[in-house]
């Protein structure tokens, strides 16, 4: 009886020890974690960035500006979401890769931007005109990085 409880005792000791971390071992042949996101700094891949973020954005603007907004209230809903395309573009403006690391990247990401400023400054006149003519120039904005980085791959917005 004693001897059973000095192994068990033993086994306990071995165990704690890592003599038998098998869960060791697994971590070791699993894939190595992507390196975690320095703050602050950008944490998705531009590709589904565009896809949370960049896409939404122009949905939400195309169904916003189906027709001319009725209300105040409406209008102050084009106004955010144009808001929204220049904090948007200014997230663009931090992701890193091959394309993002160039100069022109950041051009470009300016041209959105500023669309996007100019889209809610029109939307603050309730100028149904004027902010569909700047909600065009800011699917251009997209559209031109889109060319310039790949034509063959990379969506063209419609408007
Ligand atoms: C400064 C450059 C740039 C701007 C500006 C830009 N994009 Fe993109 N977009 C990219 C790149 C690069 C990719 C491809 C990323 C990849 O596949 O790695 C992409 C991909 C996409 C995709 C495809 C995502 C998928 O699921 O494959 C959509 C949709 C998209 N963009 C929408 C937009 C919209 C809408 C705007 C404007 C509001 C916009 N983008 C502005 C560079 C840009």
């Amino acid at each position: 009886m004693r001897k059973w409880i000095v192994a068990i005792a033993v086994l306990a000791a071995l165990a704690s020890a890592g003599a038998w971390n098998l869960s060791g071992v697994y971590a070791q042949e699993a894939a190595a974690p992507a390196a975690a996101p320095a703050f602050p700094g950008p944490v998705m891949e531009t590709e589904r960035f565009m896809k949370k973020f960049a896409d939404p954005l122009m949905e939400n603007l195309k169904a916003l500006l189906a027709q001319e907004p009725a209300t105040p209230r409406d209008w102050r809903k084009v106004e955010d979401e144009a808001g929204s395309g220049a904090e948007v573009a200014v997230l663009v403006g931090i992701r890193v890769g091959e394309h993002e690391s160039k100069p022109e990247w950041q051009e470009m990401t300016k041209v959105m931007y500023d669309a996007s400023v100019a889209l809610a400054a029109s939307a603050a006149k309730k100028d149904y005109a004027d902010t569909k003519a700047k909600y065009e120039a800011l699917v251009q904005s997209c559209n031109a990085c889109h060319q310039k980085i790949d034509p063959d791959t990379l969506p063209v917005i419609e408007p």
